[in-house]
């Protein structure tokens, strides 16, 4: 090689890897600001609620705040949003009211009414013990997880998530029931006692054999028969369909799959993980900008509502799937989150500072078919978006 050719070549070389640099530095350009202003929101968000004993956001629709007690399942989101704020920024006020917002959510650690438990926890005192290492919220997210536990039946082999609708169905299991199965093996660890993780892994067994379809889709509801432990009822509650593809259900299942892996390292779980990452990427309705719509399969697409949320989960989960895999699937999956987190960091969803009900995401979708939180922003997109950024900073 002559020595123009070489020289070149290097030039080549370092205008590639400016071009990397600039991109990756305006990436985290871009999460700094996402988590500046998010930070302001949820300031505003915890003073307004703060002198409001037990009340915990909800949504905002029609102008109008909604908040709800603990009982909510999403109350464990905000206090957690607020230990991740607090991990990316160690203000004083952050961690006053984290804590604070944490506290409202203990009496949950008593709930055995329903499977939600492990996201109220989890996500709050879970990331405070994380944080802080506060002991007390070990005793906590322990209890918890017992309580947890009485909804495992060993016939059936998995949680029940709810009793309502005891006509329809006689043992409800939702796909969501997945993202309360980390509490179980956090208290296996913690505790040594293996019957968490045994629940957790027969769960999360069962759930792959009879809620994923040949295409790696899954239903929201199967319903299990209480003698035979087998599904009589296939069916969704929040999805277009009983045979769509609910959009938040998938992101809760590649979530679910992936912390699985981490926690268990059993193959099988990473490859329902890839799966499922591989049906939504390649999804004919998946949006360019990777938000997805509201269901993979609603009929009013492209006029309908996306879901913030569902992007979110999607995205946090696919940055920690994406250590769990090779160089070019890596590629490929931080692609998709790097558009998803670049759209959701802009003016079309986060919201500017003092609207939105101050709310930091805008354009989820709760319940579609109950005409429930429609293109309204929730507590638990703005979770798992800060948990994406956080996931992300990390990284670069
Ligand atoms: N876990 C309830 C929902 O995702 O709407």
């Amino acid at each position: 090689m002559n020595t123009k050719v070489t020289h070149i070549s290097l030039l080549l070389l370092i205008a590639l890897i400016s071009v990397g640099q600039v991109r990756a530095q305006s990436l985290k350009n871009v999460i700094d600001k996402a988590f500046r202003n998010a930070e302001q929101q949820s300031l505003l968000m915890a003073r307004k609620y703060e002198n409001q004993p037990g009340r915990l956001p909800k949504s905002f629709e029609g102008g109008k705040d909604t908040s709800s007690d603990s009982r909510w399942w999403c109350s464990g989101f905000f206090p957690g949003s607020l230990w991740y704020l607090y991990e990316n920024n160690k203000n004083t006020e952050l961690l006053k009211y984290a804590k604070l917002f944490t506290d409202r959510v203990e009496r949950e650690k008593y709930t055995t009414d329903n499977h939600d438990v492990g996201f109220m926890l989890y996500c709050s005192f879970g990331n405070g013990l994380r944080i802080t290492g506060e002991e007390h919220y070990k005793e906590v997210l322990l209890t918890g997880a017992k309580s947890l536990a009485t909804r495992f039946d060993p016939k059936v082999g998995l949680i029940r998530s709810w009793d309502h609708n005891t006509a329809i169905w006689q043992y409800p299991v939702i796909i969501d029931n997945l993202m309360n199965l980390e509490l179980m093996l956090w208290a296996a660890k913690y505790s040594g006692d293996d019957s968490f993780r045994k629940i957790a892994v027969s769960h999360a067994d069962k759930t792959m054999i009879h809620h994923f379809r040949p295409d790696h889709s899954s239903y929201h509801v199967v319903s299990y028969d209480k003698k035979t432990g087998l599904p009589h009822k296939k069916q969704t509650h929040q999805g277009a369909a009983d045979d769509s593809a609910w959009s938040r259900g998938q992101s809760w299942g590649l979530y679910g799959y992936t912390y699985l892996y981490r926690e268990t390292k059993d193959q099988r779980y990473l490859e329902q993980a890839k799966n499922i990452a591989n049906f939504l990427i390649n999804h004919p309705q998946m949006p360019k900008d990777f938000i997805p719509y509201w269901d993979y399969n609603a009929p009013q697409i492209p006029n309908t509502t996306r879901d913030a949320s569902a992007a979110t989960v999607m995205a946090s989960a696919l940055i920690e799937l994406s250590d769990f895999v090779d160089a070019d699937l890596k590629k490929k999956y931080m692609k998709v989150v790097d558009t998803q987190i670049r759209t959701l960091a802009s003016d079309e969803y986060t919201a500017k500072p003092g609207e939105n009900g101050n709310f930091i995401l805008k354009h989820s979708t709760g319940a579609f078919p109950f005409k429930a939180e429609v293109d309204a922003p929730l507590t638990y997109a703005d979770y798992y978006y800060l948990e994406a950024l956080t996931r992300l900073k990390k990284r670069l």
